[in-house]
Formats: structure tokens, C-alpha cells, sequence
């Protein structure tokens, strides 16, 4: 059976790395890095090219600001400028990243059509001079935008020196809301073609309570919680307008993606750039893109990281996090903006940790990432970002401590390239651990509605789960509701608390047929309208887990209450579920003290050929679950490497890289087949290695 599922999941990881016309193996990864044209003198625009080329990128990225120059005045299009800068490129052997330019309309355009703009929650539309201001929803600028791309598409679509395109600029509104009357109006439609009846509608956001009962759809606006001072009557509605917001987001790209597609060779990709912090969009639901890519900024005093220097490197599993997140479409991904150096918007701007900026180039290429992006050429000398660093500093010719590590990778990496083996097959054995996370962004948006405790916080849920896979050294996939589970031996399923019946079977059935499930607190409580079900608590999963969610507690952050399991000691106060297991279900874990000393807080039991795990309880630190994963593993026939604090493993195309993100050094145990290709097994802080 194990043998079987190994070669199952072998073949779909295999399958998820299907050819396509963009990015030759060969290459394992390109590097590029953004440059602005039209904010630098056309006499450096050669100077800087070659620069760039020189110290070893191979792309480079135009004109997702540029809709101004690009268009002066409406119907006047001016794309000589570009046409040097493309040609220059070409000349200096670089590939060019096109963009859509929509993130920046210029002033003529929101001038004369001031309907384009965001409606703010407090009823302001945005104004011109900052950038992501316009509305998804406006006919307007949907009817402008598809102008400049169809332009763009005729005169570049099958452009060789134009490698891909990159569609607008991290499309999110940066978590802004838009309350246009244009975003009202496409509201009004979406439900209707929802909910068919004003009834099923009443149905589903619960409006009998507080008397929120609608007549006709023309009476609904988008719920604003700024002006619903004692709280929303109905939570479905603010779920709803998440989703409707991330499918106008998606609606947009995809508007942009198929007028591009009538032009474009064969040969030129079209992605996104999205952001990694911003949930009010939905990446996975921009399916018709050849894929999406990512930006990932590390280093802004915005996190601790590992050890007293871990500010200065970041999370340990950021990059990783990304890396397998956003490669879900047709297993691509690259990483459109990495960060150079210190960046301007930080709540402090520390400098990165000498180093770290060639290990972050590493991590991104251990995840299998076509291209390596970098924000920026060039340190801007004015405007909203100056303090930033690029690959050069002010002068436009010196390196900065980032741009000196870019071409040390650069230089690494074309080593590397000659040793890189065709179809390299993944270890048997930690291809056996591989663990799939079920992730559905809607239960983020249903729970930061109604958290229940100020410490929920489900982004750092999912995250801490990510981390503590990643300790064990174990390979992570992320997949959707209706994708097939079969091909992974185990499945997470973190605070997936909007479920179907019809899921939930599902789930049972991979169990049954030999997978391994890891279920959490705040799984299965409702129905995916956010309703709790008509049945005793959690009724959905009872079976599954083997056990009953008799109540749940949860404490202040500052006080640490006990659970324990196998003699051990841990403390968490986050949420409790206290569960009483049925028959055939071992308690695993049980809590130490409160009221409910004695119940169980982690459940395991075996379900036909597979097991089923409830973790019922969330430690801060993560110690107990890190400790429920290796007795799942263990138990179940695999073993795991578990590796010290900040340390991060992956494997791709046949190399191992390994990335210290602890403030420590660290004395990495290779094997004894291994040859060392970069570093050594002594990594220091921010240090690398990369061995075959
Ligand atoms: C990104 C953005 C870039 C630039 C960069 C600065 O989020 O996409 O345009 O602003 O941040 O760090």
C-alpha cells in the first residue's frame, strides 16, 4: 500500500512540474530585476542595462507604472520610449517582463472620468497621486483598461525580446475596500446571481435577526463596519462581500489576461504579482493565468524572526510558505519582487543581516522557482519610496550590499546549472513524508469576522502549522477542496471551520482508503453559508474523529495554562477544545489544569486503513503540535528529520538546499554520499548550503 501511494505521489509531483514553452529546465532559475525607464535619464538607460547584465541578471521588468507615459492623453499612445528601452534590453542580452500598466492611471483619466476611483469606507473617493485607486468594479475603467492592454498586446504580443507579462501591480487595493457606487451595483448582481430570490438571500444572511430582512436586492449595500457601530447583524454578508470583492479582482485580471491572449505568442506567459500579507484577494481564484507569482518582503522590523539577529533575516518559512502556496496553478512559480536590501515603509527599516539576501535567493530557488525577481535596479532618488535600496546605490553605479549578493548567487547558481540532472526523482524518503494543507481563504474571512478570543488570528494558524511541518524536514503541498487528496499520505486540515457534508465525506473516505488526517479546533462548527448546523456541536466531524467537542475555552495572552501528553508539559491559552473520545479513540493529550483538568485535548484513532488525529488546543510556540506530528509520522511508518530552530530544508531538481535563518551557527549533519556544491556544513547566520 505504502509503495503504491509513494508512486501515486511521486507521479502527481512529477505531473505538477509539466512542460511548458516559458522556462527551460536547463535554467533551474532566472534572475531579473525591475527597472523604470521613464523615471531615469534615456542617456543611462544603456549604461544601466549593461550593468545589470554584467553582473549576471538575465530579465529585467518594464512599465507597470507607466500608464501616464504610455498613453499622454486619451487615444494618444507614446511607446517610442519603450521601444528604446525594449531594444536596449534585447541589446544587452536581457529578457523583458512587460506590464499591464493599470495600477496608475494618470490624472487626465480620473479627471475626466471621476467614477473610475475607490469609494473609501468613509464615503472619500481616493485621489490621484497614489497608485491601486481604481475600482474593479467600474465599467469605466474596465472599458479604458482593456484599451491600453489590447494596444500593448498588438504592438508586443509576439515581440521575442518580451518574455511574459505581468498584470497590473500586487492586485489587492493594499486590503482597502471599495464602496463605489460601481462596486455597489456589481454587489446587487452578484447576490442576485447567487441567490437567485431575495429569499434564499434573507435565508442565507440569516436576516431575521435584528430585523435585517431585505425586500428586493436594489435595498442592499455593501456591509461597512465603520458605520456598523454595534457590530454586523449578519456576518454571511460580510463573508459574501469578501468573496465578491476577490471575484471582481479576479474578474479584472482575467479581463486583461484574455484581451492580452488574443495577441500573444504561444511563448509569452501571463501572470500576476500577488502579496503574501493581503487576504481580501483570493490568488487561487485566478485560474485562467498561465500561473501566479508572489512578492516577499522580509525584513521590514515587522517580525522577530529566530534569535536575537532574526529581525534582520526574517520568518524562517516565509519564502517557503510562498514558494509552495503560490506554485498550486499548474505547479509554476516564480517570485516577482524579492527584497534588495533595506527597504522605506517599514515601522523600522533595520538592515538586513549581512547575507541573508543571498540566502533568501537560495530559499526561493530550493521551492522550484522559474525566476528570481528583485525590487529594484536602482535606489530611486525621489518620490514615495527613496529610502529604498536597489541592486545600485544614489550614484547608479555602485552595488549595494544586496546587488553584491545577487551576482555571488548569479555566480553560484550557473555552477550549479552544470550539475543539474534531467528528472532528477525526488528521495523516496522524504517524498514519504510529503503533507498536504487544505486551505480555503473564505474560512479566513468567516473567522476574523467572529474570532471569538482577540488572539485569533487564522493567517498565523495556517502559518504555525506550515513552521512546524517545515522543522521535520517535510516536503509541503497546498490543495483545494475538490482536489483528488489520494496522491499525499497526509493531509492538514487547519481551522477549516465553513464546511459541506459532502467535504467532510470526502475526508473519511481518504482516511479509510489510507491517508493520514490531521484535523484542528474550529473544524467542520458550520455550513458555507457560516451557519452553525442544526445538530449537536461539531456533529459533522464527530464520527470522523472518533470523539465529541463536549465545550471549548480560551484565555487572556498572558496567562499559560497546561496540557500534557507522554509526560511532557505544554502550555497554550489561544483556544481549548475539551473533547471525550469514543470507542477505538486514544487520547493522546489531555489538559493539566482549569476545571477541565483530565480531558482530552488531542484525539487519535484509526479509521480503516488510515488514522484520523484531532488536535483540539493551539500553543503559541507550537511545541505540542510539532510533537503530535512526529508521533503521527512515527506511528505511521515514516521518519522525520527534525531540524534545529530557524534551520530550513528543501529539495529540488536533485539539490538539497539548506538555509540557517537562526542566529546561531549551525553544524548541518550531510550524508555521507553527499557533495557539497555551495557552503559548507558549518552554516552560519543567513548562511547557505547547497549539496547533491
Ligand atoms: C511592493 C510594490 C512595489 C514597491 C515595493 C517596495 O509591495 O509592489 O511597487 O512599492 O513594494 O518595497
Amino acid at each position: 500500500m505504502r509503495s503504491l501511494v509513494l508512486i501515486g505521489l511521486i507521479a502527481a509531483l512529477v505531473g505538477l512540474q509539466a512542460e511548458n514553452p516559458f522556462f527551460a529546465p536547463e535554467k533551474l532559475t532566472e534572475t531579473g530585476v525591475y527597472y523604470y525607464p521613464e523615471a531615469w535619464d534615456p542617456a543611462q538607460w544603456d549604461r544601466d542595462l549593461k550593468k545589470m547584465a554584467d553582473m549576471g541578471f538575465e530579465f529585467t521588468h518594464f512599465g507597470e507604472f507607466a500608464w501616464a507615459q504610455m498613453e499622454p492623453a486619451e487615444g494618444r499612445y507614446d511607446f517610442g520610449w519603450l521601444d528604446k528601452a525594449l531594444e536596449l534590453a534585447h541589446k544587452n542580452g536581457l529578457k523583458v517582463i512587460l506590464c499591464t500598466p493599470v495600477a496608475t492611471p494618470p490624472v487626465w483619466l480620473v479627471r475626466k472620468y471621476p467614477e473610475v476611483l475607490v469609494k473609501m469606507a468613509d464615503g472619500q473617493l481616493a485621489q490621484h497621486g497614489t497608485r491601486a485607486h481604481y475600482s474593479w468594479s467600474s465599467p469605466k475603467y474596465r472599458e479604458l483598461t482593456s484599451r491600453i492592454v489590447e494596444e500593448l498586446g498588438k504592438r508586443y504580443g509576439n515581440d521575442p525580446r518580451v518574455w511574459g507579462w505581468q498584470l497590473d501591480n500586487e492586485p489587492s487595493h493594499y486590503g482597502t475596500i471599495d464602496y463605489s457606487d460601481a462596486a455597489q451595483e456589481a454587489f446587487r448582481q452578484w447576490l442576485q446571481k447567487k441567490y437567485g430570490t431575495i429569499g434564499a438571500l434573507n435565508k442565507a444572511w440569516g436576516t431575521a435577526f435584528w430585523s435585517g430582512l431585505y425586500a428586493s436586492f436594489s435595498e442592499i449595500e455593501l456591509p461597512n463596519p465603520t458605520r456598523l457601530y454595534s457590530g454586523i447583524a449578519s456576518p454571511t454578508s460580510m463573508v459574501d462581500m469578501k468573496r465578491f470583492h476577490a471575484d471582481e479582482a479576479a474578474a479584472f485580471l482575467s479581463l486583461q489576461n484574455q484581451l492580452l491572449k488574443k495577441h500573444l505568442s504561444p511563448k509569452q506567459f501571463v501572470t500576476t504579482n500577488f502579496m503574501h500579507e493581503y487576504t481580501n484577494v483570493d490568488p487561487w481564484r485566478s485560474t485562467d493565468l498561465d500561473f501566479i507569482s508572489y512578492t516577499a518582503y522580509l525584513v521590514a522590523g515587522h517580525n522577530k524572526g529566530v534569535g536575537p539577529q532574526g529581525f534582520r533575516m526574517g520568518d524562517p518559512w516565509r519564502i517557503s510558505f510562498a514558494n509552495d502556496f503560490f506554485n498550486t496553478l499548474n505547479g509554476i512559480t516564480g517570485v516577482m519582487e524579492l527584497q534588495p536590501g533595506q527597504v522605506n515603509w517599514g515601522r523600522i527599516n533595520p538592515q538586513p543581516y549581512p547575507g541573508v539576501v543571498r540566502s533568501w535567493l537560495w530559499n526561493a530557488f530550493a521551492g522550484g522557482l522559474k525566476f528570481i525577481c528583485s525590487y529594484r535596479f536602482r535606489q530611486p532618488l525621489y518620490g514615495g519610496e527613496q529610502f529604498h535600496y536597489g541592486m545600485v546605490g544614489t550614484d547608479g553605479i555602485t552595488e549595494s550590499t544586496g546587488g553584491k549578493q545577487y551576482r555571488q548567487f548569479m555566480t553560484e547558481l550557473r555552477e550549479l546549472r552544470k550539475h543539474y540532472k534531467p528528472g532528477s526523482p525526488m528521495p523516496a524518503e522524504y517524498a514519504a513524508r510529503t503533507t498536504a494543507i487544505l486551505y480555503n481563504v473564505e474560512n479566513l474571512w468567516e473567522t476574523s469576522i467572529q474570532p471569538q478570543t482577540y488572539q485569533w488570528d487564522q493567517k498565523a494558524f495556517t502559518f504555525k502549522y506550515y513552521g512546524t511541518l517545515k522543522t521535520l524536514s517535510v516536503p509541503v503541498k497546498f490543495v483545494r477542496e475538490n482536489d483528488d487528496l489520494s496522491p499525499y499520505p497526509y493531509v492538514v486540515i487547519p481551522a477549516y471551520q465553513m464546511v459541506s457534508p459532502e467535504l467532510v465525506h470526502e475526508w473519511e473516505k481518504y482516511a479509510r482508503n489510507g491517508g493520514h488526517l490531521i484535523i484542528t479546533l474550529r473544524t467542520g462548527l458550520k455550513d458555507k453559508n457560516g451557519h452553525f448546523f442544526e445538530a449537536p456541536w461539531a456533529n459533522t466531524i464527530r464520527s470522523l474523529i472518533g470523539a465529541t467537542i463536549k465545550m471549548n475555552d480560551m484565555l487572556d495572552g498572558t496567562m499559560q495554562a497546561r496540557v500534557s501528553m507522554d509526560n511532557k508539559t505544554y502550555t497554550w491559552n489561544n483556544w481549548g477544545d475539551m473533547l471525550e473520545p469514543g470507542q477505538g479513540a486514544e487520547s493522546w493529550a489531555t489538559y493539566a489544569d482549569q476545571f477541565y483538568a483530565g480531558r482530552s485535548a488531542v484525539i487519535h484513532r484509526k479509521l480503516g486503513k488510515g488514522t484520523v488525529t484531532y488536535i483540539g488546543t493551539d500553543t503559541d510556540d507550537g511545541l505540542l503540535e510539532k510533537d503530535v506530528f512526529k508521533k503521527v509520522y512515527t506511528s505511521t511508518g515514516v521518519t522525520v528529520k527534525e531540524l534545529p530552530e530557524g534551520v530550513i530544508v528543501n529539495w529540488r531538481d536533485g539539490f538539497w538546499v539548506v538555509n540557517n535563518y537562526s542566529s546561531e551557527m549551525v553544524n548541518y549533519t550531510l550524508p555521507l554520499s553527499a557533495t557539497v556544491l555551495v557552503g559548507s556544513s558549518a552554516i552560519a547566520p543567513a548562511g547557505v548550503l547547497v549539496y547533491r
